[in-house]
């Protein structure tokens, strides 16, 4: 592959909302100080866990200190929303879809809003972040339906005048330990199926975006005071080895929902695995977007900028391997460090921006860290590698390497833009060096033909929880289950039928004849009766 002429990044920024504003539109003062606890419908006044600053990305400045859970305030949040749950479960589904209906409408009119607080605490553009809140308010939507069919299975019983039949009951309080990456929307596809499954919610976000999960917390009590659903909306910040080990090892808390890294996935299987309680989990992707001589090479060329440069790199889908067939290598790569060089890095709440910064310091770390580990074992550096010129924010360059299957670091999702690319001869090796490493999320092929579209979908093609065809890694919609395979967990939420796993499942037997048969021919008869 021919290497690709540098092009330097241009960091741009332009006037934006006042960031004071975009605080004060849900209550909080730039530099002040916020509650990050709540239960039974409103904020605990003072919270005696540690002080956390919140901060801009694109500048390194402290927006707001938030007062924390400690493990024992953790506990009390975890028994309100018990006492709200064993309320919650007693009104009848389709209403609680009418909660979740108005849930929904107050995002859409706060879209704006919220989007420009996504913007600024976690750094994604403004456009994904309206496409975040967007799906949050998809998936109230599909949830409103939804509360109209959690439908069970009827059997047919093998013995005679009996019926056997499959209902779905609401579990308990769910536990949603949530990213800084979607900060609103996965957080989100929990709680819309969860409450109109008729579960309550104890949500510990990031603690890298605690203030946006405090607005859509102010929007919760809005929406469900004075109403049945009060209480059943519960927020503990705080770090992860207080609130989160303490949400993990609650009994009140049947299941919890987890997104992040492969090692939080370990934290949380084990935890809960000790006391019998579920876990969903959506942990690292390591996705790879493989394109044939054969593919519409423009689409290609798009799908892959989109899954790597946006969100900066940081979507558990992000693209992070290019699989690319021998015909077509060079002069893609060489387009897409063209299509780079063009890519505007700046302030995320510029409408002409495509890139923010990162979500921290330490990711700018762990960023460079990667890069010197892709060199140190071979990789070849096409394009960036660097750290942006210092303006206070977490800026980096978007990075291409050439790579090879076989170096370790491509085993490792790097939560940043940098791309791996390969080439291979045939789909065959393609698939298989898609399906090489230890995560298994998401994975996109792009082909015109029919038969190297269906040998990717077939048993024998990725093995990744998502599987495109023509569509790139990221951006998937909320219809569909979302979650990966392998060291990803293998939690599925979101769309489809992954609502079942909010509910708890129970196998029914009813007899109405006057005899006891037993199931499998079985006789067990007592003669002195
Ligand atoms: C994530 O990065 O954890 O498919 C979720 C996508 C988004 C969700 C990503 N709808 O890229």
């Amino acid at each position: 592959m021919a290497r690709a002429k540098e092009v330097e990044v241009k960091v741009k920024t332009s006037p934006v909302d006042s960031k004071d504003e975009i605080l004060r539109a849900f209550g909080i003062e730039l530099g002040g100080s916020v509650s990050g606890v709540a239960q039974g419908g409103s904020f605990v006044e003072q919270p005696t866990g540690p002080k956390l600053a919140t901060h801009d990305p694109s500048t390194g400045n402290v927006l707001a200190s938030v007062a924390t859970a400690t493990a024992a305030e953790c506990g009390a949040v975890s028994r309100s929303a018990d006492e709200a749950f064993r309320r919650w479960r007693m009104v009848p589904a389709p209403r609680r879809g009418e909660i979740v209906r108005r849930l929904g409408n107050a995002f859409r009119e706060r879209k704006q809003d919220l989007a420009r607080l996504i913007s600024l605490e976690n750094g994604k553009i403004m456009s994904e972040a309206l496409g975040e809140v967007q799906e949050v308010i998809d998936i109230c939507d599909f949830a409103v339906g939804l509360s109209r069919q959690l439908y069970g299975n009827q059997m047919h019983s093998e013995r005679p005048f009996h019926r056997l039949t499959e209902q779905w009951h609401p579990l308990g309080a769910v536990g949603i330990i949530s990213a800084f990456n979607f900060p609103l929307a996965v957080p989100g596809w929990g709680w819309a199926i969860a409450v109109a499954c008729g579960d309550s919610i104890v949500w510990k976000p990031s603690s890298l975006t605690p203030l946006i999960s405090i607005a859509a917390q102010k929007i919760f009590h809005e929406v469900t005071r004075s109403t049945e659903a009060e209480g059943i909306f519960n927020l503990v910040i705080g770090s992860g080895a207080t609130t989160g080990e303490a949400l993990l090892a609650d009994p009140l808390v049947p299941l919890i929902q987890a997104t992040g890294s492969c090692a939080l996935g370990e934290r949380v299987s084990t935890a809960v695995g000790k006391r019998g309680a579920r876990a969903i989990l959506e942990l690292g992707g390591n996705n790879a977007v493989v394109v044939l001589d054969d593919a519409d090479l423009d689409l290609a060329l798009s799908a892959v900028v989109f899954g790597a440069v946006g969100t900066a790199g940081q979507r558990c889908t992000s693209t992070r391997r290019l699989i690319l067939q021998r015909g077509i290598a060079d002069a893609f790569v060489q387009r897409l460090a063209r299509a780079y060089a063009t890519v505007n890095i700046g302030d995320p709440l510029d409408g002409e921006t495509l890139m923010g910064p990162l979500i921290s310091a330490d990711a700018v770390e762990a960023f460079l860290d990667g890069v010197a580990t892709i060199k140190a074992q071979g990789g070849d550096l096409l394009y960036g590698g660097e750290v942006l010129p210092d303006r206070g924010g977490y800026y980096v360059q978007p990075t291409i390497f050439k790579s090879r299957g076989d170096m370790p670091v491509c085993a490792e999702e790097i939560f940043a833009p940098i791309l791996h690319v390969f080439s291979v001869e045939t789909l065959e090796q393609a698939i298989d060096l898609n399906n090489s490493v230890p995560q298994g999320l998401s994975s996109g092929l792009f082909t015109t033909n029919l038969h190297s579209a269906e040998r990717w979908l077939s048993v024998a093609g990725s093995d990744c929880g998502i599987a495109n065809v023509n569509a790139g890694t990221s951006g998937a919609e909320i219809g569909g289950a979302f979650g990966g395979e392998k060291a990803t967990g293998g939690g599925r939420q979101a769309g489809s039928d992954a609502w079942k796993a909010y509910m708890r499942r129970q196998t029914c037997t009813i007899n109405y004849g006057t005899e006891l048969p037993l199931a499998q021919g079985v006789k067990f008869e007592l003669h002195d009766a």
